[in-house]
């Protein structure tokens, strides 16, 4: 054989296993507890934007796109409706994801897409119409006395096998269409699954389920509380019906998410809605939030039940600072990566991407970032134009240029951050050897012990909406990128230190630190105040002998 046509040979050899220019695929890696999503090799920072509900139709793309644009996202995550892709059934239709593929590709936008399907928000509200006219074949849950509730039943073998089958379908469409630029980076399996008003299904199968003994996996991961073995009373008492209902509802969805995988394999996560996450020790479900569902206090039951699920994230509809770092606290693990595919769209909820960033999550979606004219509130802000993208856009306009880099400090547990709390009070970031101490609600010079007019906030800080996050990049260096707060950098304790140079300034497009200007004098004298628009500095620390 001539060796041209060997190296043909062999070319079409590797084309046939992984086409020579495909991207590698995204994929979520873990180390010492922290974990990053690698897309095209490298850890990348979801700076997202997620669509209104019904905006999965060619016609809802320009609002979303230009929201997008707007917000600086760098993702898009959009519904994608068992409805919409087999509206007969058996019959395959996926000429809104090839728009959307498309589209998304011109905007230079990766994509999430959210499976709604079985469950969306509880409901199946997005199945086929031959879905929900069937009942007989695809049964509701049923109460005790045998009353059907509006939540599909996760014992339901056909609805399981036809959900199954149309996500392996979407899946295998995908691979077929993006497997080469991999514009979709991960896909969200069903919608705040869990049910209302009923704690678990109690019609004959699932009831004969519950009477077994709890699987062994659950055992080896979900504490058990009153026997170490037995049926799921036995080992649960009262948690015991919740419990069942999260592994049951586990178990479907991950047998969707693994066939979903086996043909192409990205990765997979559900959203919560959330219960209120200051009860502690949790108390047994009392109709209070959607039993079932990944709920933090059942994080552990999902993960042995739905191994394919990568990561369980939380939905922030509740803007109490106590409430969204507890639920960052309770969603950030060794075994699940922080994640937030949900924040509510009201100005307050801004001030808490430095939260998430700071702690190190690998991406955060505030929610109808989209200018569909339509609004979630009380959950989300009232506008419906461009004024709803500008709390967060504020903050994404930081981070964008340097996403991948951040990225990969989160990854190597170099960053920190919080947003400023309800009761305004300060805040520390704490590193090896150094302190960062952020105050909140002062003016620009000075100290406020000074007198009545020292003490005047500075305009802007009426409400609750700084934060700072930062990242060391040396013993002694640092970016800070934050709002309007006070910062000072204090040295660890015992030892001496001062801050020997403050740079306002960039990154260009190369990663590169562009110096715009110095600060010294009084904007260094009573700490580094940052203002309303987010700045970044670059400290040097020093420890003079
Ligand atoms: C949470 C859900 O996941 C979203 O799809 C949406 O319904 C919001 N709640 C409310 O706007």
């Amino acid at each position: 054989m001539k060796s041209t046509h060997l190296a043909a040979a062999v070319l079409a050899g590797l084309l046939s296993i992984a086409p020579a220019w495909a991207a590698e695929a995204p994929r979520l890696v873990a180390k010492d507890g922290r974990h990053a999503l690698l897309v095209d090799g490298k850890p990348f920072l979801i700076l997202g934007a997620q669509a209104h509900n019904s905006s999965n139709y060619p016609a809802g793309l320009g609002p979303v796109w230009a929201a997008a644009n707007d917000l600086k996202a760098n993702t898009v995550l959009m519904p994608v409706a068992w409805e919409q892709v087999e509206p007969e059934e058996g019959r395959f239709d996926f000429s809104f994801v090839d728009t959307l593929v498309q589209q998304a590709r011109q905007q230079n936008k990766r994509l999430v897409l959210l499976w709604f399907a079985t469950w969306k928000n509880t409901s199946a509200q997005y199945t086929p119409a031959w879905v929900k006219l069937a009942p007989q074949r695809f049964p509701a849950m049923r109460d005790k006395d045998g009353k059907a509730s509006y939540c599909l039943s996760p014992f339901g073998t056909e609805t399981l096998k036809h959900d199954k089958r149309a996500f392996v379908a979407l899946m295998t469409h995908l691979k077929k269409i993006d497997a080469q630029q991999r514009t979709v980076l991960m896909v969200q399996v069903q919608n705040e699954v869990g049910t209302y008003g009923l704690v678990r299904d109690f019609a004959p199968a699932a009831q004969a389920a519950f009477e077994q003994p709890v699987p062994a996996a659950v055992l080896a991961r979900q504490k058990p509380k009153l026997a170490a073995t037995g049926n799921w009373r036995e080992v649960y008492g009262d948690y015991a019906d919740e419990y069942f209902h999260a592994w049951a509802i586990a178990r479907y969805i991950g047998e969707i998410a693994a066939a979903g995988r086996a043909v192409y394999d990205l990765p997979m996560f559900v959203n919560n809605a959330l219960r209120n996450p200051l009860e502690q020790p949790p108390k047994p479900w009392a109709n209070n939030f959607s039993s079932g569902g990944p709920s933090w206090d059942v994080i552990d039951i999902y993960k042995a039940a739905a191994p394919a699920v990568d990561i369980v994230g939380p939905d922030l509809y509740n803007a109490e600072s106590a409430q969204v770092e507890a639920n960052l606290r309770l969603f950030q693990r060794a075994d699940n990566a922080l994640w937030v595919p949900e924040i509510g769209s009201k100005s307050a909820y801004g001030r808490y991407l430095y939260s998430m960033l700071g702690r190190g999550a690998i991406g955060v979606s505030p929610f109808g970032m989209d200018y569909f004219d339509y609004s979630n509130h009380p959950l989300g802000a009232t506008a419906t134009d461009k004024t709803i993208v500008e709390p967060f856009e504020r903050v994404y306009r930081m981070f964008a240029p340097i996403q991948r880099q951040w990225a990969q400090w989160a990854f190597d547990g170099k960053v920190r951050g919080v947003g400023e709390a309800d009761d305004r009070k300060p805040q520390q970031l704490d590193f090896p050897g150094w302190t960062a101490k952020l105050t909140y609600r002062l003016g620009r010079f000075g100290e406020a012990s000074w007198g009545p007019e020292f003490a005047k906030p500075a305009p802007g800080t009426e409400e609750p909406n700084g934060g700072a996050a930062m990242a060391q990049l040396g013993p002694d260096e640092f970016l800070l990128i934050g709002q309007r707060v006070r910062v000072r950098m204090e040295p660890a304790e015992g030892s001496s230190g001062m801050m020997l140079r403050a740079e306002q300034g960039r990154f260009d497009a190369q990663g590169r630190w562009v110096m715009e200007r110095v600060w010294n004098g009084d904007q260094v004298d009573w700490g580094l105040n940052l203002p309303t628009e987010p700045v970044m500095l670059k400290i040097t620390m020093a420890r003079p002998h």
